[in-house]
């Protein structure tokens, strides 16, 4: 399973790439507001600290102005992935862009039936939003559970599941237990799944008892580990 942070953040994209576990980045136009920085250049940064896929949103609706924006976005760094909604002209966008070579996450998806078209659209990714879906009393994971299946059925949708608008660990394991391709966490539910409070007792009483020992692990003049 893929971990993509979802945030323009790039404070915090540097510190979570540090991990080794960061496989791409998404943003969208609420997150490049918060950064409070040029689209443009965030982006371009985000490229240069992540190699994997990063997901730039278009913010144009008519395609002809899709494709104009995904043209300058594409010229920003071949790991940009370009965002479209998904509507008749984002789809157009999608299956034009695909075919020329480009990676097209499309968004907002909301229905195992909008799935089916980004799918033959040739989408890249597929983003489903979990969170806004449970906001409203709909199970996020049963569409998550529905896509997976749909997708499985059909060796020419090659779509990943982009589990996106995620909001607790909880999203995540359930995503990975139902075979979804890749998940979009915000930086909190990325280090928050490092959390266990046996971890921490446990490892608190392993120093403790390595403290009394009186030893350390070094390189003596020798070469060999302190025994
Ligand atoms: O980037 C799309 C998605 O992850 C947004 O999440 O929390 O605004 O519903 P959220």
């Amino acid at each position: 399973m893929k971990f993509f942070v979802d945030t323009a953040d790039t404070q915090e994209i540097r510190s979570l790439a540090a991990t080794g576990l960061l496989d791409g980045v998404t943003t969208n136009p609420t997150l490049v507001a918060k950064s409070g920085r040029n689209m443009l250049d965030v982006i371009a940064e985000i490229c240069d600290v992540v190699p994997g896929p990063v997901s730039a949103e278009v913010a144009a609706t008519e395609y002809d102005h899709i494709m104009r924006e995904a043209a300058v976005l594409r010229r920003i760094a071949r790991n940009v992935t370009i965002k479209v909604p998904l509507t008749p002209d984002g789809l157009r966008a999608c299956k034009a862009l695909t075919s020329d070579g480009a990676m097209v996450n499309v968004t907002l998806c909301f229905s195992a039936a909008q799935a089916i078209l980004a799918a033959k659209a040739g989408a890249t990714f597929i983003s489903p939003f979990v969170g806004r879906l449970d906001d409203i009393d709909h199970d996020g994971m049963e569409l998550i559970a529905d896509i997976v299946q749909i997708y499985s059925n059909y060796d020419n949708f090659r779509t990943e599941v982009l589990v996106a608008s995620v909001r607790n660990p909880l999203h995540v394991t359930t995503a990975a237990r139902l075979g979804a391709h890749v998940a979009t966490l915000p930086p909190a539910v990325l280090r928050s799944l490092f959390n266990h409070p046996l971890t921490d007792k446990g490892l608190a009483s392993f120093l403790a008892d390595w403290a009394k020992t009186g030893q350390h692990i070094e390189d003596t003049k020798a070469g060999a580990a302190t025994r």
